[in-house]
């Protein structure tokens, strides 16, 4: 066993959701075997010892939403499972959650063959999969099932938007959340008005906008609001637990944070992008640059939204964070030069997300150490039943690990950053919060800016249906709940003859 495999994390102060903690942390293959102060290793020889004094001893991070090589509007993204899992790890996540998706007609257990053949020659870090539903037949209904039983998914996405290539109308919307209930899943949701969008767009290049504030015009917050209030009602009929991916806009956060009051078994998902930046970008005079910030739902020009977001997921009123990474470089999104309808839909985060939000998080004081890893790891770890395996300082859970200094700074750009694309959407950004050192599956694969990364050292990790963070509330209404009819004396009088 090598010291790679053996590591002691001395004098750091470990922070978990629910408290923080002096105390050293021992990892011996792969696991956090002990925690406690002054530990002494029975077998000190080849240990590599860290010492974490001054900083802080973290889960590392879970991001819940990223497309590595998607084939998507005429392209793929350019980060692939290899160059975006070692970004994640520079960043200081450990696990991503990225998402097979079939073209309408086809097969979901293929396109999840597709995606596992695709990442496990290539993760650096462990990963899973939702799959997304984008048709809907009896063959759909059965494969979800054999999913869940046999391949270790949990979790399914609908879109609302990207009609005629993902979209599923409201009634396939209902079918998939019966089912998705029915096996213990947790269904996800894309909440865009998908033919709003369709009309908005003629429209707009019919006005003779084709650049890329065209994009944000035509779909603006209210068509994320209208699905997300839709997506709600639906899923809440079938007593179904929603989790809304790219929380965009204030008026989506607001519905979200509502239903959530009014006892409503319901996530929402901010990501980096709109807690770090804005849709203003859409008007920047740079076309490559206005284009480089192109996503769905758009970001907003309201540039209160990063805040006001912020506090929603500080209240927990919003629940977790991904980044929805999903990069095209410049010469990707030229294929929209023309019309911004054609330019690839997608934007980075995944090595930035962690910073991004301890900075405008954490150091602006919205929210303290514990919440973010609430934000960052353990929620995505309980709603994806995966926690304390992932999410936890804890012994016996996986050693995902990343050692924070929280008072260093660095200078977010596309010169420095690890990832393939050309552009990043924080360039310049300062902040404070630094993965010093990134420990994932029990091995050291970042330190002090030199990662030790081998493609196919993560592992896929398969996930349970019925996570109790989420289905003990919905179970329990399923029991109590059910609509009982009256019981009253049958009406013997006339009944009028119908010819
Ligand atoms: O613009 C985005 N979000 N690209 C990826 C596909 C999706 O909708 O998540
Ligand atoms: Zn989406
Ligand atoms: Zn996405």
């Amino acid at each position: 066993m090598s010291s790679q495999d053996r590591i002691l994390i001395k004098g750091g102060k470990i922070v978990n959701d629910d408290q923080s903690l002096f105390a050293d942390v021992y990892v011996e293959d792969g696991l956090i075997k002990d925690i406690g102060t002054n530990l002494r290793p029975s077998r000190p020889e080849g240990v590599k010892v860290i010492n974490a004094s001054g900083k802080l001893v973290m889960p590392g991070g879970i991001d819940t939403h990223t497309h590595f090589q998607f084939p998507f509007m005429g392209s793929h993204s350019i980060d692939d499972f290899f160059q975006g899992t070692k970004a994640a790890v520079a960043g200081g996540t450990t696990m991503i959650i990225d998402f097979a998706i079939p073209r309408k007609g086809c097969s979901l257990i293929e396109a999840f063959d597709t995606w596992r053949g695709w990442a496990d020659p290539k993760v650096c870090c462990d990963y899973a999969l939702h799959v997304a539903v984008t048709w809907w037949s009896d063959k759909v209904k059965e494969e979800m099932e054999i999913l869940v039983r046999d391949k270790g998914v949990n979790s399914f996405k609908m879109f609302m938007a990207y009609k005629d290539l993902y979209m599923v109308h409201d009634l396939e919307l209902y079918l998939a959340f019966t089912c998705c209930k029915d096996i213990g899943a947790i269904a996800q949701v894309h909440a865009e008005n998908g033919d709003l969008i369709s009309e908005g767009a003629k429209k707009m290049l019919s006005l003779g906008i084709t650049g890329p504030e065209g994009h944000e015009l035509c779909r603006p917050e209210e068509v994320e609001a209208e699905a997300t209030q839709r997506a709600i009602t639906i899923a809440n009929s079938v007593n179904c637990p929603l989790f809304v991916v790219h929380v965009m806009s204030k008026s989506a956060g607001k519905i979200i944070a509502n239903a959530r009051r009014e006892g409503k078994v319901v996530f929402g998902e901010p990501i980096a992008a709109c807690l770090g930046t804005d849709g203003t970008n859409y008007w920047h005079k740079d076309w490559c640059h206005a284009a480089a910030h192109v996503m769905g739902p758009p970001l907003r020009p309201d540039p209160t939204t990063p805040k006001y977001l912020m506090q929603l997921l500080a209240n927990d009123d919003l629940s977790v964070t991904g980044t929805d990474n999903c990069t095209f470089s410049t010469n990707q999104k030229a294929l929209g030069k023309d019309d911004f309808t054609k330019i690839p839909n997608g934007v980075n985060g995944v090595e930035d997300r962690m910073s991004v939000i301890w900075e405008k998080g954490v150091h602006s004081g919205i929210m303290d150490e514990n919440r973010y890893v609430a934000v960052t790891s353990s929620n995505a770890a309980r709603i994806f039943n995966m926690y304390p395996r992932k999410g936890k300082i804890a012994v016996g859970s996986d050693a995902d690990i990343v050692i924070w200094d929280p008072q260093a700074t660095r200078t977010i750009s596309a010169k420095t950053h690890h990832q393939a694309v050309n552009f990043n959407i924080f360039e310049g950004m300062v902040c404070h919060g630094v993965p010093l050192v990134t420990i994932a599956g029990g091995k050291v694969v970042y330190e002090n800016g030199v990662l030790h990364v081998v493609p196919g050292h993560g592992k896929y990790i398969p996930r349970k249906p019925f996570a109790e963070y989420v289905y003990s509330r919905v179970l329990k209404r399923d029991e109590v709940c059910q609509p009982v009819p009256v019981k009253r004396q049958p009406y013997k009088g006339d009944v009028i003859q119908v010819k």
